[in-house]
């Protein structure tokens, strides 16, 4: 049946994917999911007249994420749709900025066969292999920085340890200088908080406009003295005899630089945030930290960094679970409530990091799923088995009710987590 109302209050809809409520989403999806796997929502913005759709359930989000002919992530590819891509995040970028990941076109805002071409350069360099591999590097530096508190008895989890090991990991593999990567930190928050669906915070633009200069002027060095790093590899490199132009190249690395970080972070800190509230699977991780991994999987699952794939947009008319689909209808897989499906998983709601996971779409799916899963995993991997083994008094140092919660791109993250150990 077909039922173009939207059923979700309309403030709480918009409120949570532009990032600005602070309600516990997960309510929401479990309403959302019980009224059907594909659920009309008013659409992020104002007075257009598209129709936009949640998509709630594995099944239908994993078949929108691999149909990637009938789904595009570039709806300037539709007749007659221009790039309504901007108008959602809030209004056309400035022209006169050097292009980024977000105003540029980057892997994540092409189809095939661009987006093949793309990928294919950074995955050369980009292998699992390479991740796996740089493990010893990435115990040093959360070696490094429980070194720099472990006396305190005391740190903010966010600031000390969560936030800098991915920064300083991605800049280590990109040839980001030491001393740029805080003022890279605090473009990237601001463009995270200051972007959402249908949501872009005044200020914003500047942000974009530095982090995209920085990065034209770090390639221009890098032209000049090649390094050891992914940033001269990209620089040297052809695909079938095709360079990146000089606006994919600046794309590609604000890109790297910004998923990179930001995700990672936010699965470190919500992760130990999780596991301090759930005290029996805490202890149970402690005494045998050789289930990290699973736990890893299972806080991705649970409360993962994306909430949503990026939109994806209806090449043809056509139905999804019952629901007749315009073409250019925006179409929104909630990895979120697909990770707590009750069709997939028992007791979704339940946090269980011995939980056998066959699929869970926090990474998401088709030929868009994160290319730096293998690393995130790493990251994961090392930083929970590192503070959990040399911190294992780890505990909240303020009440639980006044753990800070901001909101990043269609996400929400922990921008404080005082604990003590
Ligand atoms: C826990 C950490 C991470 C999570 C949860 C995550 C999540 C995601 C998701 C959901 C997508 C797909 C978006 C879509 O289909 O619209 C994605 C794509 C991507 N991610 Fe990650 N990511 C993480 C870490 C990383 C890291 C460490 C990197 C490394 C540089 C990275 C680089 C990318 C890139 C380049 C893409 C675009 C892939 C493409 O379009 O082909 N991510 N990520």
């Amino acid at each position: 049946m077909n039922n173009p109302d939207p059923i979700v209050p309309k403030k709480s809809a918009l409120s949570l994917f532009s990032g600005e409520s602070d309600e516990s989403p997960f309510a929401i999806f479990a309403q959302m999911r019980a009224m059907g796997s594909v659920v009309s929502v008013p659409f992020p913005v104002a007075g257009a007249d598209k129709q936009a759709w949640m998509v709630t359930r594995m099944e239908e989000a994993m078949r929108v994420l691999k149909d990637h002919a009938r789904f595009t992530v570039d709806p300037s590819t539709i007749d007659g749709h221009g790039d309504i891509r901007q108008t959602l995040a809030g209004g056309n970028p400035d022209p006169s900025a050097p292009p980024t990941f977000f105003t540029g076109k980057s892997m994540l805002s092409v189809d095939e066969p661009d987006h093949r071409r793309l990928r294919g350069l950074v995955s050369k360099v980009f292998t699992p292999r390479y991740m796996e591999g740089l493990r010893p590097r990435v115990q040093e530096i959360a070696d490094e920085l429980l070194d720099r508190v472990q006396a305190q008895g005391e740190m903010d989890l966010v600031k000390d340890y969560a936030y800098p090991l991915p920064i300083h990991v991605i800049s280590d593999m990109l040839g980001v200088p030491e001393a740029d990567r805080e003022q890279i930190h605090v473009w990237s928050a601001a463009i995270a908080h200051g972007l959402g669906l249908g949501r872009r915070e005044p200020g914003v633009d500047e942000h974009l406009r530095a982090f995209g200069e920085y990065t034209a002027q770090l390639v221009a060095d890098k032209r000049r003295r090649p390094a050891d790093d992914l940033i001269s590899r990209l620089i040297e490199m052809e695909s079938e005899g095709d360079r990146l132009s000089e606006a994919e190249l600046l794309s590609m690395i604000t890109l790297l630089i910004f998923a990179g970080h930001e995700t990672t972070s936010n699965l470190i800190a919500t992760g130990a945030f999780t596991l301090l509230d759930h005290p029996g699977q805490l202890e149970k991780l402690k005494s045998d930290l050789s289930l990290v991994p699973s736990a890893v999987e299972e806080l991705l699952r649970f409360n993962g960094p994306a909430t949503i794939a990026g939109p994806r947009f209806a090449t043809e008319d056509l139905e999804l679970a019952g629901q007749a689909i315009k073409k250019g209808d925006i179409v929104i897989p909630v990895l979120k409530s697909a990770n707590r499906d009750e069709n997939q998983f028992t007791q979704p709601e339940e946090l269980d990091i011995t939980r056998t996971i066959h699929r869970h779409l926090a990474f998401g799916q088709g030929i868009h799923m994160c290319l730096g899963a293998p690393l995130a995993r790493v990251e994961g991997d090392i930083a929970f088995t590192t503070l959990l083994r040399r911190l294992p008094n780890l505990r909240l140092n303020v009440p639980r009710e006044s753990v800070a919660w901001s909101f990043t791109l269609s996400s929400q993250g922990i921008t404080s987590l005082p604990v003590a150990f």
